[in-house]
């Protein structure tokens, strides 16, 4: 059945690729509009004058984004045959005679456009459906552009681009491409010109630009509040920054209307060799504001290195009319490539527990085995050197948590610090930082592995680049087939600190391509991927389901250390921003919140109650999902520790109930092949009611569920008494609505046999 899906899918691609221009259709100037498939979103497509691109797009008959350019301005000498230029000139700098600036910005001709329908259903691997539709319109403009305009001195012959939009019942996403030919081979993309210029000032949840780091608190504020906001937004806390040197915005960003009634999306799809596109923002006059793509740029200051045939990313726009239905969005995935892995049966949602949180909670281990400074790769002799005694991934305490997870249906155990040279892995900008190979002397990586495989518990490796990822690349095939041998299916990577090579960003051209080929190389492994500090996903998972999640935003792990950590809001905003790209692995189930309890001076403190780490096992969606607090604490509160061993990781259908964000979010969930249903609700600081209407659900008619509410004790809060909960069994059918009360950055986690 899969198979059969799929390929309709293949064939339906190549039916809109190939579908032949129409002829004859509108000369220069003219405007072609499309509609999306309820003809409630209509997009407008059109030249000015001077052979400008422009596009806007309107929501119920209403604007919602007013006329807003196309294009970009590139640096190029010609053509396929002019390779030689190229070698003999790498220079790029404005005195560079060899690289002509030239622009796709004006002078287009509009030679013809194609319009397709597409509606097929297709199954997923995994994910919070296991089908998902795509219905859509499509429109392509063929635009053709004589040499004399994009170089603006006479050259013969013209250069083509097509610009190939795609309109959903949620939203519009376009792209562009750059065919193959003689007049366009090689080129240095120096800026992208696309603008999304909004009709209104809508209220923002964003975090500010920057070319190495997204693990920042959201601000909310009216778009035309940004610029003025941006100096002083916090990057406090982050290993390795680059602000975006004008005022601007990261992607997925939120927009919504005071009041309801529209919400906005706009992020990518489909990040593949090119930068990720953040926004600066702008004064678009009569009080309105446009964002301006900005591309990544690396060393040099490009923005991206093109060779036709090739296409950019889908730049996305959703928009609704309710808030839940951006979270049902399934528009950056439908935008994506059909799967590449050809038997996927290796593929395995799961949870995980981890020698982890032990290296956050206060003084209770470390990653490093000795304390002794300046250790290197392959010269340093760690059995010569003094053991500091806090050493977490020892023999005997990771088997403790391969038992624990044994007997608590959690599939995986993350080990950090297994390997050698963690003693001043960071803050050196080194480039030999760890081999991925060599453990520790007190870590024996064969006993374990016998001793794991005993007990069916997979390990997940661990393999923290410190930002190196040409070191990493060195030794990327050993480390995957040193998995193999081990017994480890499952890779967390991590990328700390400023990239190596040195100049590179996390989100520019050469790194997107680096972290994808880790993904493209794993899956040849059979090797799944958690990546911390990656390129924030734009759903390539849907083409790799090996990338099972990633970190890419502020996690848990901000909560240890100081007393700002994650304030209440933050989990009732990821979902509208960073999650719309992909799973995150946020490392959820923290039960212990106050980290006096580990030593009297320390200041973290989780921001929610015990309860609301259990709800975010259904509201943060991911495959992956990490037990994270220490097996102790989780002995401390068996019962409510139920609802961990019992949630999945996999999901056949979501419906989201309620949610505003920023303030909560209600989910549900059906397992994956069982009629059991999993509920989750979060508020911010707020104590609310959540509505859980089950009639909204297609539910069994008829038939009586039992459920166990897991819900916040009456005098529960998250800063005086978060570990305060009840639970409780009632039974529930399709005609029952629940109204249960969360305390302030509380939660409800319900079960549904
Ligand atoms: C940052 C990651 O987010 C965290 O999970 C990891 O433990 C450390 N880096 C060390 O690799
Ligand atoms: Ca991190």
């Amino acid at each position: 059945m899969k198979r059969l899906l799929a390929m309709s899918a293949a064939a339906m691609m190549a039916a809109t690729a190939m579908a032949a221009p129409e002829v004859g259709t509108p000369a220069k100037s003219d405007s072609l509009s499309l509609l999306s498939p309820d003809k409630r979103i209509e997009l407008n497509f059109y030249l000015t004058d001077k052979g400008e691109p422009f596009y806007s797009l309107k929501f119920n008959g209403q604007s919602v984004i007013d006329d807003s350019r196309l294009g970009f301005e590139i640096r190029h000498e010609g053509g396929v045959s002019d390779i030689q230029p190229f070698m003999n000139g790498w220079e790029t700098k404005e005195t560079n005679t060899v690289l002509r600036p030239s622009q796709m910005r004006e002078g287009f001709i509009l030679d013809s456009s194609a319009r397709t329908t597409v509606d097929y259903t297709w199954e997923t691997v995994w994910g919070e459906e296991s089908h998902i539709r795509d219905h859509h319109n499509e429109l392509a403009v063929y635009l053709r552009q004589p040499m004399s305009a994009a170089f603006g001195t006479e050259t013969d012959g013209d250069r083509t681009i097509v610009i190939r939009f795609r309109l959903f019942n949620d939203g519009l996403g376009f792209r562009y491409e750059f065919p193959k030919q003689n007049t366009l081979g090689y080129f240095i993309v120096r800026n992208e010109l696309t603008e999304f210029t909004f009709h209104e000032d809508l209220t923002t949840f964003w975090i500010a630009g920057d070319y190495d780091s997204n693990e920042f608190i959201h601000e909310t504020s009216p778009m035309s509040r940004i610029a003025a906001l941006y100096p002083d937004f916090d990057r406090s806390g982050n290993a390795c920054i680059c602000p975006m040197p004008v005022p601007g915005v990261q992607t997925p960003v939120m927009f919504k209307r005071d009041g309801g009634g529209l919400y906005v999306n706009i992020h990518e799809a489909a990040l593949v060799n090119f930068p990720a596109m953040q926004l600066e923002v702008q004064d678009a006059g009569e009080g309105r504001t446009k964002f301006v793509s900005h591309l990544v740029p690396d060393a040099l200051g490009n923005r991206g290195h093109v060779q036709t045939p090739q296409t950019t990313p889908w730049r996305t726009i959703i928009v609704t009319d309710n808030a839940p239905a951006i979270l049902e969005s399934r528009l950056i995935l439908n935008l994506n490539e059909p799967c590449a892995i050809e038997d996927t049966d290796w593929i395995r949602p799961q949870k995980f527990a981890g020698v982890w949180w032990q290296m956050f909670a206060p003084g209770r281990g470390t990653w490093s085995y000795t304390n002794e400074p300046n250790v290197q790769l392959g010269i340093t002799d760690y059995t010569k050197t003094t053991p500091n005694g806090t050493h977490a991934a020892n023999t005997e305490n990771v088997k403790k948590y391969i038992d624990f997870a044994a007997a608590n249906n959690i599939q995986g155990v993350l080990v950090e610090g297994w390997n050698q040279g963690w003693e001043d892995w960071f803050g050196q900008f080194k480039e030999f930082v760890f081999d991925f190979l060599t453990p520790y002397p007190d870590f024996d990586v064969v006993e374990l592995r016998e001793y794991a495989k005993s007990k069916g518990v997979q390990l997940v490796m661990h393999h923290e680049t410190s930002g190196s990822t040409l070191n990493y690349e060195r030794y990327l095939d050993r480390a995957y087939q040193f998995m193999k041998d081990n017994n480890y299916s499952v890779v967390k990577s991590g990328y700390v600190g400023p990239i190596i090579p040195r100049g590179a960003h996390h989100y520019d051209q050469s790194t997107v391509n680096h972290f994808l080929h880790c993904i493209r190389r794993a899956a040849d492994y059979e090797i799944m991927i958690d990546a911390h500090e990656p390129v924030r996903p734009t759903g390539l998972h849907r083409t790799w389901p090996n990338y099972l999640a990633a970190e890419s935003a502020r996690g848990t792990e901000f909560e240890s250390s100081d007393a700002i950590g994650n304030p209440p809001e933050h989990t009732t905003i990821l979902p509208f921003t960073r999650i719309m790209g992909g799973p995150m692995d946020y490392t959820p189930g923290i039960f212990q919140q106050d980290m006096k309890y580990y030593d009297e001076n320390a200041k973290g403190h989780i921001h929610t109650t015990l309860v609301k780490q259990l709800a975010l096992y259904v509201v943060l969606y991911s495959p992956l999902q990490m037990v994270a607090d220490l097996p102790e604490n989780y002995e401390r509160f068996p019962d409510a520790f139920t609802f961990i061993r019992n949630v999945p990781t996999d999901w056949d259908y979501t419906k989201v109930l309620e949610a505003e964000p920023g303030d909560y979010i209600t989910t549900a969930r059906k397992a994956k092949g069982e009629d059991k249903w999993y509920i989750g609700a979060i508020t911010d600081e707020n104590a609310r009611t959540a509505v859980i209407d089950f009639s909204k659900l297609p539910l069994t008619k008829g038939k009586k569920y039992s459920a166990t509410i897991y819900a916040d004790g009456e005098d529960a809060s998250w800063d005086e008494n978060p570990q305060s909960y009840k639970i409780s069994e009632t039974l529930i059918t399709s005609d029952s609505k629940l109204e249960i009360p969360l305390a302030r950055s509380g939660g409800v986690a319900i079960e549904l046999r």
